[in-house]
């Protein structure tokens, strides 16, 4: 597997790639790498003849208060276990090389604001900006033809989709669904700050998006009730809720009885740990009115 740091490098071999007729796809991480993004870099290698993984830990999709400083940073362990699932090369850029002109005054890519300003994005002002800011710097320098995301993150692969048909990218999005442990936790790089008994808690996120999602495909279209009843389920499993939302799958909308395709999206505490998650449903109650 190639290790690559520069611009220039990168350039180079996505070049030779493309002169001998090969399809590229990047899958983009922060690193702290688990069978999730194990996952993408599967689906990257069915979907094209390459397969680049960037790991790169953005400054600018952190606010203030978030844990930039002490996200986990696993650079050996990620390497060894790119190679062993057949990724071609990895793109470690440092933060000169993705921001030459400093982390102050960087051009910006803003992500579209009716996708950026709602959950996510009300509680973490400026994430989604990060997220494109950063994610574009990528696109650039790799100039892909396919990215893969996981659904883990159903928002920002939404806010991503939307800069790459707006901005006129080219570049194929594919989405990976969530890969869970076997309690039906999400896998994610922050349930490493999860002692045993926030794990424990944690496990019951999923259930709660899976009883709410039932609820939806057996008719269900009270979406505040249904709401609600996960908001009560999940503070009596001790969690600390930002959000519960039925949402519309396309755009995270208010959705309406009419709307088929629903996403169901929670953002907890458990302690000082914050998860996010997201499962789809499908309304059918809209059939019956
Ligand atoms: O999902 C992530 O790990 C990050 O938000 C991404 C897409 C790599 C951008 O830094």
């Amino acid at each position: 597997m190639l290790q690559i740091e520069s611009r220039e490098q990168v350039k180079a071999v996505i070049r030779r790639w493309r002169q001998d007729g090969l399809e590229t796809a990047l899958v983009p991480t922060m690193g702290n790498l688990h069978a999730g993004h194990l996952a993408l870099v599967e689906t990257a290698r069915r979907v094209a003849d390459r397969v680049i993984t960037s790991i790169y830990v953005n400054p600018t999709q952190f606010g203030q208060n978030e844990d930039f400083a002490s996200y986990p940073r696993t650079l050996e362990p990620d390497c060894a276990l790119l190679e062993k699932a057949g990724c071609d090369a990895v793109f470690i850029p440092d933060q000169t090389t993705m921001y030459p002109f400093g982390i102050e005054n960087p051009v910006r890519v803003l992500a579209a604001p009716d996708l950026s300003a709602r959950l996510e994005g009300q509680l973490r002002p400026g994430h989604f900006d990060g997220v494109t800011t950063v994610v574009a710097r990528l696109f650039n320098l790799v100039s892909p033809d396919t990215a893969v995301f996981g659904e883990k993150d159903y928002q920002q692969l939404l806010v991503i989709r939307r800069m790459v048909e707006d901005l006129g990218y080219g570049i194929r999005i594919v989405s990976v669904p969530t890969v869970r442990e076997a309690t039906g936790l999400a896998l994610s790089s922050r349930n490493s700050y999860l002692g045993p008994a926030e794990k424990t808690a944690a496990n019951g996120l999923s259930a709660v998006l899976l009883d709410a999602a039932e609820r939806i495909n057996s008719g269900s279209t009270d979406w505040a009730r249904i709401e609600q009843l996960a908001t009560d389920q999940l503070r009596r499993l001790g969690f600390r809720v930002d959000y519960f939302a039925v949402r519309r799958a396309m755009d995270l909308g208010e959705p309406n009885s009419t709307d088929p395709e629903l996403r169901v999206l929670a953002a907890v505490w458990s302690g000082r740990v914050r998860l996010i998650d997201n499962v789809g449903a499908n309304s059918v109650g809209f059939l019956r009115d």
